[in-house]
């Protein structure tokens, strides 16, 4: 069966701006963090420690996190690439971090500009500047089962990756579909290779939205046993170094599923959509929700 309370991971303001071409303000950014605080998410991605020329977007990482570090009750991960990352932010008080490797050499050097085997040994680094602090972390696998240049990528790729992520110490690991183009056929094979060698109760699924799979491959998931699920309110989003990734699934639209299969997540999803609808109005665009869309008519 599938798990009867499943903990979302809201990663708009992270992964569903930085791809965002204008520059969203900073005080647009802190309160779409406040209003996503009050839907009852209890992990909210609030923003990365990278490179500000990699990622203009996010070069306000500093004055967001200290805006938000303190709200109760909430964990506010942010991504850190390397140990430069990380102290940045400690320094901002950060209190949880992710870092992010990549399942397809390719995409490991166009997105942080390195080999796969030269990310892991960075995040061994960070992992054990964090552990000193106590600082939990996060690892992702990206391109879990394609790679906008090296097409197909073999599950065994992504369990060897998710497996060393784990063996470093991340306390969760998930499962990025960075471009969108999985499907249950090629999802399902993918989460058995990883379950052989992580946990299940570990393993989160990060879906994008760009074939309009993510709920079917959400429910698959399930359906496996994962109960993790990372998704970005009104559908926000895309990565900056994967041409053509859409936006991921949306917040909105995987409650409105949950609810229907009576799973709970303790998300309000009318406030949900207030927080969806101030960022949609900010960026000029209709919602990438369905169920925002949906409800907002009735
Ligand atoms: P690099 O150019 O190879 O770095 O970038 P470097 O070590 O050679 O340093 C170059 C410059 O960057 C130096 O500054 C460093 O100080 C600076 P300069 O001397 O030229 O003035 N620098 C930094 N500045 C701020 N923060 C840092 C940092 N590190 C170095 N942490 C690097 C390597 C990893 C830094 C770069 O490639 C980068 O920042 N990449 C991030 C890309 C990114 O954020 N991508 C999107 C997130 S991944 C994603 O979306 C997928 C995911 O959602 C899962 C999925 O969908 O599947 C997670
Ligand atoms: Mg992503």
């Amino acid at each position: 069966g599938i798990p009867t309370f499943v903990k979302i991971v809201e990663v708009g303001p992270r992964d569903g701006l930085q791809n965002e071409k204008n520059i969203v303000p900073t005080a647009v950014k802190i309160e779409l963090i406040h209003r996503l605080a009050s839907c009852g998410l209890s992990v909210i991605e609030a923003t990365s420690f990278v490179s500000p020329k990699w990622v203009p977007q996010l070069g306000d990482a500093k004055d967001v996190m200290q805006a938000v570090h303190n709200l109760g009750g909430i964990r506010f991960p942010v991504l850190t690439p390397n140990l430069k990352g990380f102290e940045a932010a400690m320094a901002a008080g950060a209190r949880e971090v992710a870092v992010f490797a990549s399942a397809s050499e390719s995409f490991s050097k166009s997105n942080i500009n390195c080999s796969v085997e030269e990310s892991l040994s960075r995040y061994r680094a960070v992992t054990r500047a964090a552990k000193e602090l106590s600082i939990p972390v996060r690892g992702y696998v990206s391109c879990v089962v394609g790679c906008p240049v090296e097409g197909p990528i073999s599950p065994s790729k992504v369990a060897y990756v998710a497996k060393e992520l784990y063996n470093m110490g991340c306390f969760e690991i998930s499962l990025g579909d960075t471009i969108g183009v999985g499907t249950p056929g090629t999802v399902v094979p993918m989460l058995a290779a990883v379950m052989a060698v992580v946990p299940k109760v570990k393993l989160a699924v990060h879906f994008h939205d760009t074939y309009g799979q993510s709920l079917a491959n959400i429910l698959v998931s399930l359906q496996m046993g994962i109960s993790i699920v990372d998704s970005s309110v009104a559908g926000l989003g895309g990565c900056p170094y994967a041409k053509g990734a859409s936006g991921n699934v949306a917040t909105e639209d995987v409650v409105y599923m949950l609810n229907g299969l009576g799973v709970k997540t303790n998300i309000d999803l009318g406030k949900l959509m207030l927080a969806g609808d101030f960022i949609s109005n900010h960026l000029g665009r209709p919602s990438g929700s369905k169920t925002a869309i949906a409800l907002g008519r009735v």
